[in-house]
């Protein structure tokens, strides 16, 4: 566990002069908001299965009851929970440095509810939903009815605005993912565990590009060998230690008061 006086002070100094920072964020960051990670979540009812097996386009082919429900209990526990220190952290960074550039896996959107205001969603937002036959989005569909819900337009599935193994990413969002991994003065990987491409290829593209990497997590993974600073414990500690530790103690409590929205 990375202790207070432990980040190193070159650390905080290429965090000053970081003109350009790319962060991209794993489940890890929203763990404690109370979300399990993604590889927690498969416990209870959902214990035997394989994340694989429920999020695929097959898997609900297959059981579109299953599917839902599942992220159904995910969504409410995401409806539930508040954003953690670790995501105020990060919306205050997007004040502090000219040009931020925050790429998640999650679909969680607890970076946007803590305050951040540009955020690249590479894999979907659970909180909405689309058809599965017109790939379009839906605004409000009957909870009580059918499960899973009929698209009102239709009458096909619904199902989460979630990207699901085998399905591509948002092509603009991971366009710009890549450009930023490569083109800053910093990056950081936080809360991953780094094994789902191609979101696991973005460090490595910063690391190519000859940028610091910076890694946030308790336990290591396979990105942690190559990093150039690793930080071990909760990024919910951590990443207010690292702006206090940068700019000074008021920096932080700001980030925890006045960015909510
Ligand atoms: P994982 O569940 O694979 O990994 C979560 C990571 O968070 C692990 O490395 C934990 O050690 C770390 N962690 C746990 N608690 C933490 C804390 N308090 N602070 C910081 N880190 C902590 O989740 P992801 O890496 O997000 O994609 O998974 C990536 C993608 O895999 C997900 O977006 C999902 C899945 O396939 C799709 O559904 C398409």
């Amino acid at each position: 566990m990375t202790e207070p006086h432990e980040i190193p002070d070159r650390l905080a100094e290429l965090l000053q002069s970081a003109r350009s920072i790319t962060v991209l964020t794993g489940s890890g960051v929203s763990a404690e908001s109370g979300v399990p990670t993604f590889r927690e979540a498969l416990t209870g009812l959902w214990a035997t299965f394989d994340p694989e097996e429920l999020a695929t386009r097959s898997a609900f082919l297959r059981n579109p009851r299953l599917v839902w429900e599942w992220y159904a209990e995910r969504r409410r526990t995401v409806q539930r929970v508040e954003p953690n220190p670790g995501h105020f952290a990060l919306a205050r960074l997007e004040q502090m440095v000219p040009n931020l550039t925050l790429i998640t896996q999650n679909v969680d959107g607890l970076h946007q509810r803590a305050g951040s205001r540009r955020v690249l969603e590479l894999h979907g937002n659970i909180t909405q939903v689309k058809c599965f036959d017109e790939d379009t989005a839906v605004a409000a569909w009957p909870e009580d009815e059918q499960v899973p819900p009929r698209c009102p337009r239709c009458g096909g599935l619904l199902r989460p605005d979630v990207v699901w193994f085998g399905e591509a990413l948002p092509a603009q969002a991971l366009r710009a993912a890549m450009l930023a991994s490569r083109n800053c003065d910093l990056f950081f990987s936080v809360g991953t565990s780094g094994v789902v491409e191609p979101a696991a290829s973005l460090p490595y593209d910063a690391l190519r590009a000859r940028v610091p990497m910076i890694e946030i997590n308790p336990d290591s993974t396979p990105l942690s060998r190559h990093a150039t600073f690793r930080l071990v414990g909760p990024s919910g500690l951590l990443l207010p230690l690292l702006i206090e530790r940068t700019w000074g103690h008021d920096a932080v409590r700001a980030s925890s008061q006045s960015d909510a929205r």
